[in-house]
């Protein structure tokens, strides 16, 4: 089968499993599995795959067709323009969390290396954007879960981000080995999803890891958890910055102000809905 049979049969496989954009998704299962970008694909449409190539694009049609995200399949995503390993056991980066990300470099930007703390890290996409686009700054990245671990000591491996470290930890549990005011900046996008939407989330999403959704009966578990026991962490005038659910906002505002946090804001996504909370300690 020709390089360009072969788009042209993965585009009416997905389309018969129901795909919303089989021409799109067909065109990056060529790109991420094969490196065959527009311009490969155009030189190379008459070339024969080989029995591998046949194999793996097969293979990845029937995962696509089974819900499986077409994230895991490739084994990359990219979040801000860089490139992360993902699969199953973490969670895949989601565009809406570089809105966290933005705010949190606006707020250290102008420190002189400034120290940051990361819960609950998966991936490492953002212990590792913010080391990378904030000259000095050394990030702390906490994650739980062994598989999602792996990916984020993974990541920064590949992305040769010295100024991440790693950590093993439990946030419910290993607050106490860390100074207190020892921290300029922390930021999360912890685990949010009320417990019982878990099962109504669309079919890709059961993919993921449960641990990275289940915020507890109202969401809202690690918000109480960081609030309380991580927020001491930060140093007069540090700020924390917390991705949070749309219907959040209210919760997760009134957490802070009892731990004495001020110039508390919202900031929505693109899609005008409440992202993230910004806060200061006082
Ligand atoms: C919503 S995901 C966010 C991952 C990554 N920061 C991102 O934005 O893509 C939440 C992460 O929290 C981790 N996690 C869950 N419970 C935890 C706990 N008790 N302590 C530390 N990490 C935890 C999950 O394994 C998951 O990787």
């Amino acid at each position: 089968m020709t390089v360009r049979d072969a788009l042209t049969m993965t585009v009416s496989r997905l389309r018969e499993r129901g795909n919303d954009s089989p021409e799109y998704e067909a065109r990056l299962m060529f790109e991420g599995l094969f490196g065959l970008d527009r311009f490969r694909m155009t030189e190379e449409r008459d070339r024969e795959l080989c029995h591998e190539e046949e194999e793996t694009l097969l293979s990845a049609i029937e995962r696509r067709g089974r819900g499986e995200p077409l994230q895991y399949i490739l084994g990359k995503w990219e979040f801000m323009g860089g490139e992360y390993l993902v699969g199953r056991g973490v969670l895949i980066p989601r565009d809406d969390t570089e809105v966290c990300v933005r705010e949190c470099i606006e707020e250290i930007r102008g420190i002189k290396n400034p120290k940051v703390l990361e819960l609950c890290s998966g991936s490492g996409i953002i212990a590792i954007t913010l080391s990378e686009l904030v000259r000095g700054c050394t990030v702390i990245a906490i994650e739980k879960e062994s598989k999602a671990y792996e990916y984020l000591e993974k990541n920064i491996a590949c992305h040769g981000a010295a100024g991440v470290r790693a950590l093993q930890g439990d946030i419910f549990l290993c607050y106490d080995k860390f100074e207190d005011e020892s921290f300029d900046a922390l930021i999360s996008n912890p685990p949010y999803i009320e417990r019982e939407v878990i099962p109504t989330l669309q079919r890709e999403v059961q993919f993921e890891p449960e641990t990275a959704l289940d915020g507890g009966t109202d969401g809202l578990d690690f918000y109480r958890c960081i609030a309380e026991k991580w927020a001491v962490k930060l140093r007069s005038g540090g700020t924390i910055s917390l991705e949070i659910g749309e219907s959040q906002a209210q919760a997760v505002t009134k957490l802070l102000r009892a731990q004495g946090f001020c110039n508390i804001r919202t900031v929505k996504d693109i899609q005008c809905l409440d992202r993230v909370i910004i806060g200061t300690k006082r």
